[in-house]
């Protein structure tokens, strides 16, 4: 496994394995890799000859008051878990080599933004207002760089993962998005860099948000209550176990609008705090 600091160093490396007709994969990560990130690494190798990581701690999708700062680094333990794991290149850019203004204006490093407009509005983007904007202009810049021909997110973000698919398909960007299903915990919390902020009993308590979300899940599949009526009591539901609800809202999987009554397609959508730390969580289904 190579590790490559620069973008001139990893586009002469990406030019050996083009020059050898390889596909390329790509997955961009943040660091601090846990079980989920590596089941990307092996979605990708199913699809791609050679595996490209990011591990790059954007600064631009986080807010005024949010972690950026604390965010974990753990680049030597995620290299050791990515050579085990099959990666072929590592590209760990600086910050100023992704955003050579950021020192001098670190809040608008780039006059440009990639900016989906109504997918990024809700759920998450109604409570991080600038974060979606920050997630597309960095992802549009890493796939300039590496150019890969597939790519792959987690459907834990499951906005996240819409927002890319849309970007790609909207700007004509030739890269197939490839969405890896979520990986959870044994008491099913969706696994996150930011469980690791939990003590043993938060995220035990943690896991009342998929509990939630499993029985919101039922309810709807099985016509017992409506959408409104769903969600007024996963709120309390998850207010009652002490986790503090950021949003929760059954939403169309393809528009992430609001869900009408005669859609089929659903996503359920939430995010909770417990205490400072905000978690998210999702489930699809089909209503017939
Ligand atoms: O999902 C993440 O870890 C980040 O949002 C991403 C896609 C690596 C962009 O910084």
């Amino acid at each position: 496994m190579k590790i490559v600091r620069t973008i001139a160093e990893l586009q002469a490396e990406l030019a050996a394995t083009r020059r050898d007709n390889k596909t390329i994969g790509f997955v961009p990560t943040m660091g601090n890799l846990h079980q989920g990130h590596l089941s990307l690494i092996d979605k990708a190798k199913e699809h791609a000859a050679c595996v490209v990581v990011s591990i790059f701690v954007n600064p631009t999708q986080f807010g005024p008051n949010e972690d950026f700062d604390a965010y974990p680094r753990t680049f030597e333990q995620d290299c050791d878990k990515l050579n085990a794991q099959g990666a072929d290149i590592v590209f760990a850019p600086t910050v100023d080599d992704v955003y050579p203004d950021y020192q001098n204006t670190p809040a608008r490093p780039n006059l440009t933004t990639v900016h989906v407009a109504e997918l990024s509005q809700d759920h998450c983007g109604g409570s991080r207002p600038t974060h979606f904007d920050g997630v597309t202009t960095v992802v549009c810049k890493l796939f300039n760089m590496v150019r890969p021909d597939i790519a792959v997110f987690g459907q834990k973000d499951f906005q996240q993962l819409a927002i890319i698919k849309r970007m790609v398909k909207d700007l004509n960007i030739p890269i197939d998005i490839v969405g890896a299903p979520i990986v959870r915990e044994p008491n099913g919390v969706a696994m996150s860099s930011r469980n690791g902020y939990l003590t043993e009993a938060e995220l035990e308590q943690a896991a009342g948000l998929q509990q939630t979300l499993q029985w919101a899940k039922s309810q709807l599949e099985n016509h017992l209550l409506n959408f409104d009526q769903v969600e007024q009591s996963a709120i309390q539901r998850l207010e009652e176990q002490g986790l503090r609800v950021d949003y929760f809202n059954i939403a169309n999987a393809e528009t992430l609008q609001v869900a009408e009554k005669n859609d089929t397609d659903i996503v359920i959508l939430a995010a909770v705090f417990l205490g400072k730390v905000r978690l998210i969580d999702n489930m699809t289904l089909s209503l017939s």
